[in-house]
Protein backbone atom coordinates (compact mmCIF):
# COMPACT_ATOMS: atom_id res chain seq x y z
CA UNK A 1 0.00 0.00 0.00
CA UNK A 2 1.16 3.62 -0.95
CA UNK A 3 0.98 5.85 2.46
CA UNK A 4 0.61 9.42 2.24
CA UNK A 5 1.46 11.32 5.63
CA UNK A 6 0.84 14.85 5.32
CA UNK A 7 2.32 17.14 8.21
CA UNK A 8 0.71 20.46 9.44
CA UNK A 9 2.96 21.51 12.01
CA UNK A 10 5.68 23.93 12.54
CA UNK A 11 8.11 21.85 14.02
CA UNK A 12 9.46 18.51 12.87
CA UNK A 13 11.18 17.37 16.47
CA UNK A 14 7.36 17.98 18.01
CA UNK A 15 5.32 15.28 19.20
CA UNK A 16 3.20 15.33 16.31
CA UNK A 17 5.99 14.88 14.21
CA UNK A 18 7.25 12.34 16.37
CA UNK A 19 4.27 10.36 15.41
CA UNK A 20 5.07 10.50 12.08
CA UNK A 21 8.29 9.08 12.60
CA UNK A 22 6.33 6.21 14.32
CA UNK A 23 3.95 5.73 11.38
CA UNK A 24 6.51 6.01 8.62
CA UNK A 25 8.60 3.11 10.75
CA UNK A 26 5.61 0.67 11.66
CA UNK A 27 4.28 1.54 7.78
CA UNK A 28 7.54 0.44 6.34
CA UNK A 29 8.52 -2.12 8.59
CA UNK A 30 5.09 -3.73 7.32
CA UNK A 31 5.95 -3.87 3.72
CA UNK A 32 4.16 -0.12 2.89
CA UNK A 33 5.57 2.56 0.62
CA UNK A 34 5.34 5.90 2.80
CA UNK A 35 5.93 9.70 1.57
CA UNK A 36 5.81 12.39 4.08
CA UNK A 37 4.29 15.38 3.06
CA UNK A 38 5.22 18.43 5.23
CA UNK A 39 3.56 21.31 4.69
CA UNK A 40 5.74 23.64 6.75
CA UNK A 41 9.08 22.16 5.58
CA UNK A 42 8.03 22.35 2.08
CA UNK A 43 6.46 26.29 2.50
CA UNK A 44 3.14 25.41 1.34
CA UNK A 45 1.40 28.40 0.43
CA UNK A 46 -2.03 27.68 2.08
CA UNK A 47 -3.91 31.22 0.60
CA UNK A 48 -6.13 30.97 -2.13
CA UNK A 49 -5.22 33.94 -4.16
CA UNK A 50 -5.49 35.35 -7.81
CA UNK A 51 -1.29 35.23 -8.08
CA UNK A 52 -1.48 31.57 -8.52
CA UNK A 53 -3.59 31.47 -11.69
CA UNK A 54 -1.23 32.38 -14.54
CA UNK A 55 -3.58 32.52 -17.17
CA UNK A 56 -6.77 33.96 -15.93
CA UNK A 57 -10.05 32.73 -17.44
CA UNK A 58 -11.55 36.09 -16.10
CA UNK A 59 -8.99 38.95 -15.68
CA UNK A 60 -11.83 41.29 -14.23
CA UNK A 61 -13.17 39.39 -11.61
CA UNK A 62 -11.12 36.44 -9.38
CA UNK A 63 -13.73 33.57 -9.03
CA UNK A 64 -11.73 30.29 -7.30
CA UNK A 65 -13.80 27.74 -8.67
CA UNK A 66 -13.88 29.07 -12.51
CA UNK A 67 -10.59 29.42 -11.75
CA UNK A 68 -9.04 26.59 -10.87
CA UNK A 69 -11.53 24.84 -13.61
CA UNK A 70 -10.43 26.23 -16.24
CA UNK A 71 -6.74 25.18 -15.01
CA UNK A 72 -7.35 21.77 -14.02
CA UNK A 73 -8.58 21.33 -17.96
CA UNK A 74 -5.86 23.99 -19.95
CA UNK A 75 -3.51 24.20 -17.33
CA UNK A 76 -1.46 25.18 -16.17
CA UNK A 77 -2.27 24.53 -12.30
CA UNK A 78 0.30 25.82 -9.68
CA UNK A 79 3.33 23.85 -9.53
CA UNK A 80 3.03 23.32 -5.51
CA UNK A 81 -0.87 21.82 -6.14
CA UNK A 82 -0.01 20.10 -9.09
CA UNK A 83 2.40 18.19 -6.88
CA UNK A 84 -0.12 17.36 -3.94
CA UNK A 85 -2.86 16.00 -6.74
CA UNK A 86 0.25 13.67 -8.16
CA UNK A 87 0.92 12.20 -4.20
CA UNK A 88 -2.45 12.26 -3.35
CA UNK A 89 -3.32 9.98 -6.88
CA UNK A 90 -0.45 8.08 -5.44
CA UNK A 91 -1.67 7.18 -2.16
CA UNK A 92 -3.97 4.51 -1.59
CA UNK A 93 -4.03 6.09 2.36
CA UNK A 94 -4.00 9.69 3.80
CA UNK A 95 -2.73 10.15 7.30
CA UNK A 96 -3.17 13.72 7.86
CA UNK A 97 -1.50 14.71 11.34
CA UNK A 98 -1.93 17.78 12.87
CA UNK A 99 -2.33 19.31 16.15
CA UNK A 100 -6.28 21.26 16.98
CA UNK A 101 -5.74 24.67 16.74
CA UNK A 102 -9.00 26.68 18.01
CA UNK A 103 -10.76 23.84 17.42
CA UNK A 104 -9.59 22.92 14.29
CA UNK A 105 -7.11 21.94 12.03
CA UNK A 106 -3.96 24.35 11.65
CA UNK A 107 -4.63 26.93 8.95
CA UNK A 108 -1.73 25.69 6.78
CA UNK A 109 -4.37 22.67 6.55
CA UNK A 110 -7.58 24.01 5.80
CA UNK A 111 -5.54 26.14 2.95
CA UNK A 112 -4.09 23.13 1.56
CA UNK A 113 -8.15 21.70 1.55
CA UNK A 114 -8.89 25.43 -0.24
CA UNK A 115 -6.10 24.86 -2.83
CA UNK A 116 -5.32 21.45 -3.66
CA UNK A 117 -8.88 19.97 -3.78
CA UNK A 118 -9.44 21.48 -7.48
CA UNK A 119 -13.09 22.27 -8.80
CA UNK A 120 -13.56 20.71 -12.53
CA UNK A 121 -10.63 18.06 -11.25
CA UNK A 122 -11.01 16.63 -8.01
CA UNK A 123 -14.70 16.88 -7.44
CA UNK A 124 -18.03 18.81 -9.74
CA UNK A 125 -21.55 18.44 -9.16
CA UNK A 126 -21.92 14.61 -10.36
CA UNK A 127 -18.25 13.99 -8.93
CA UNK A 128 -18.81 14.10 -5.27
CA UNK A 129 -19.63 11.75 -2.38
CA UNK A 130 -19.65 8.25 -2.82
CA UNK A 131 -18.98 8.95 -6.21
CA UNK A 132 -16.19 11.22 -5.61
CA UNK A 133 -12.99 10.96 -7.29
CA UNK A 134 -10.70 9.45 -4.64
CA UNK A 135 -13.22 6.86 -4.04
CA UNK A 136 -11.77 3.50 -3.23
CA UNK A 137 -8.83 5.06 -1.11
CA UNK A 138 -8.60 5.49 2.55
CA UNK A 139 -7.81 8.82 5.00
CA UNK A 140 -7.25 9.16 8.25
CA UNK A 141 -6.54 12.49 10.85
CA UNK A 142 -4.31 11.88 14.07
CA UNK A 143 -5.09 14.83 15.94
CA UNK A 144 -3.14 15.93 18.93
CA UNK A 145 -5.07 17.87 21.72
CA UNK A 146 -3.63 19.88 24.38
CA UNK A 147 -6.96 19.77 26.96
CA UNK A 148 -7.31 16.11 28.18
CA UNK A 149 -9.91 13.28 27.33
CA UNK A 150 -11.89 14.21 30.29
CA UNK A 151 -12.42 17.55 28.84
CA UNK A 152 -13.89 16.26 25.97
CA UNK A 153 -16.59 14.09 27.31
CA UNK A 154 -20.15 14.66 26.55
CA UNK A 155 -20.74 18.85 28.14
CA UNK A 156 -16.99 19.17 29.10
CA UNK A 157 -15.10 22.15 28.42
CA UNK A 158 -13.13 21.41 25.17
CA UNK A 159 -16.12 20.99 23.47
CA UNK A 160 -16.96 17.41 21.23
CA UNK A 161 -14.51 16.58 18.84
CA UNK A 162 -17.20 14.80 16.37
CA UNK A 163 -18.52 18.19 15.47
CA UNK A 164 -14.58 19.87 15.53
CA UNK A 165 -13.79 16.81 12.96
CA UNK A 166 -16.80 17.04 11.35
CA UNK A 167 -15.60 19.69 8.30
CA UNK A 168 -12.64 17.65 7.62
CA UNK A 169 -13.86 14.62 7.28
CA UNK A 170 -17.04 15.80 5.26
CA UNK A 171 -14.42 17.47 3.04
CA UNK A 172 -12.24 14.02 2.94
CA UNK A 173 -15.62 12.26 1.69
CA UNK A 174 -16.76 15.24 -0.24
CA UNK A 175 -14.36 14.04 -2.69
CA UNK A 176 -15.05 10.33 -2.14
CA UNK A 177 -12.42 9.34 0.63
CA UNK A 178 -13.66 6.60 2.71
CA UNK A 179 -12.50 8.18 6.19
CA UNK A 180 -11.63 6.24 9.18
CA UNK A 181 -11.79 7.20 12.83
CA UNK A 182 -9.66 9.51 13.97
CA UNK A 183 -6.57 8.66 16.05
CA UNK A 184 -7.14 11.60 18.69
CA UNK A 185 -4.00 12.01 20.73
CA UNK A 186 -5.22 14.22 23.64
CA UNK A 187 -3.47 16.33 26.86
CA UNK A 188 -0.49 16.59 24.61
CA UNK A 189 0.56 19.72 26.29
CA UNK A 190 2.91 20.94 23.90
CA UNK A 191 4.52 24.10 25.71
CA UNK A 192 0.55 25.71 27.35
CA UNK A 193 -1.48 24.65 30.46
CA UNK A 194 0.17 21.68 32.27
CA UNK A 195 -2.16 19.86 33.74
CA UNK A 196 -0.22 16.80 35.24
CA UNK A 197 3.33 16.27 37.10
CA UNK A 198 6.17 15.24 35.15
CA UNK A 199 6.17 11.65 35.37
CA UNK A 200 2.70 11.14 34.64
CA UNK A 201 2.78 13.69 31.84
CA UNK A 202 5.51 11.42 30.44
CA UNK A 203 3.80 8.30 30.91
CA UNK A 204 1.26 9.88 28.93
CA UNK A 205 2.90 10.54 26.19
CA UNK A 206 4.34 6.76 25.58
CA UNK A 207 0.76 5.38 26.37
CA UNK A 208 -0.05 7.81 23.62
CA UNK A 209 2.62 6.85 21.34
CA UNK A 210 2.00 3.24 21.63
CA UNK A 211 -1.41 3.38 20.67
CA UNK A 212 -0.51 5.10 17.49
CA UNK A 213 2.01 2.54 16.80
CA UNK A 214 -0.37 -0.33 17.65
CA UNK A 215 -3.10 0.77 15.67
CA UNK A 216 -1.01 1.36 12.16
CA UNK A 217 -0.85 -2.36 10.80
CA UNK A 218 -4.14 -2.99 10.87
CA UNK A 219 -5.51 0.76 9.32
CA UNK A 220 -5.27 -0.89 5.71
CA UNK A 221 -8.31 -3.10 7.03
CA UNK A 222 -10.26 -1.13 9.55
CA UNK A 223 -13.91 -0.52 8.17
CA UNK A 224 -14.81 3.39 7.39
CA UNK A 225 -17.39 5.70 8.63
CA UNK A 226 -20.81 5.21 7.31
CA UNK A 227 -21.81 8.43 5.71
CA UNK A 228 -24.88 8.71 3.92
CA UNK A 229 -24.39 8.97 0.24
CA UNK A 230 -26.70 9.90 -3.37
CA UNK A 231 -29.13 6.79 -2.97
CA UNK A 232 -29.99 8.37 0.40
CA UNK A 233 -31.26 12.10 -0.77
CA UNK A 234 -33.94 13.25 -2.07
CA UNK A 235 -33.38 15.81 -5.24
CA UNK A 236 -32.74 18.50 -1.99
CA UNK A 237 -30.18 16.52 -1.11
CA UNK A 238 -31.73 15.63 2.12
CA UNK A 239 -32.19 12.18 3.17
CA UNK A 240 -35.79 10.67 2.02
CA UNK A 241 -38.19 9.83 4.39
CA UNK A 242 -37.52 6.09 4.84
CA UNK A 243 -33.96 6.75 5.56
CA UNK A 244 -33.14 4.85 8.98
CA UNK A 245 -31.49 8.13 10.20
CA UNK A 246 -34.95 10.21 9.80
CA UNK A 247 -36.73 7.89 12.88
CA UNK A 248 -38.94 10.04 14.74
CA UNK A 249 -38.45 8.73 18.96
C1 LIG B 1 -2.75 28.32 18.19
C2 LIG B 1 -3.05 27.17 19.10
C3 LIG B 1 -4.38 26.84 19.36
C4 LIG B 1 -4.69 25.74 20.17
N1 LIG B 1 -6.01 25.39 20.34
C5 LIG B 1 -6.32 24.28 21.04
C6 LIG B 1 -7.68 23.85 21.16
O1 LIG B 1 -8.61 24.43 20.61
N2 LIG B 1 -7.94 22.74 21.92
C7 LIG B 1 -6.93 22.04 22.53
O2 LIG B 1 -7.22 21.04 23.20
N3 LIG B 1 -5.63 22.41 22.40
C8 LIG B 1 -5.31 23.51 21.67
N4 LIG B 1 -3.99 23.88 21.52
C9 LIG B 1 -2.93 23.02 22.11
C10 LIG B 1 -2.35 22.08 21.06
O3 LIG B 1 -3.34 21.23 20.51
C11 LIG B 1 -1.22 21.26 21.67
O4 LIG B 1 -0.23 22.16 22.08
C12 LIG B 1 -0.65 20.26 20.66
O5 LIG B 1 -1.62 19.29 20.33
C13 LIG B 1 0.58 19.58 21.26
O6 LIG B 1 1.26 18.84 20.26
P1 LIG B 1 2.73 19.29 19.80
O7 LIG B 1 3.60 19.20 21.02
O8 LIG B 1 3.11 18.34 18.72
O9 LIG B 1 2.61 20.71 19.31
C14 LIG B 1 -3.65 24.97 20.74
C15 LIG B 1 -2.31 25.33 20.50
C16 LIG B 1 -2.02 26.40 19.68
C17 LIG B 1 -0.56 26.74 19.39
Amino acid sequence: MNVLIVLAHPERASFNGGLVNIAEERLRSAGHDVEIDDLYQENFDPVERASHYAERADERYFAPLTEQRAHYERGPLPADVQREIARLEWADLVIFQFPLWWHAQPAILKGWFDRVLVYGGLYSGSRRYDRGHFRGKQAICSVTTGSPEQAFMPFGRAGNMVEWLWPIHSSLYYVGFEVLAPQVSYGIQGGGIRYQDEDLFLDHLENAKQAWASRLPGLGQEPSIPFSGWDDWDEQGVLKPAHPMRWRP
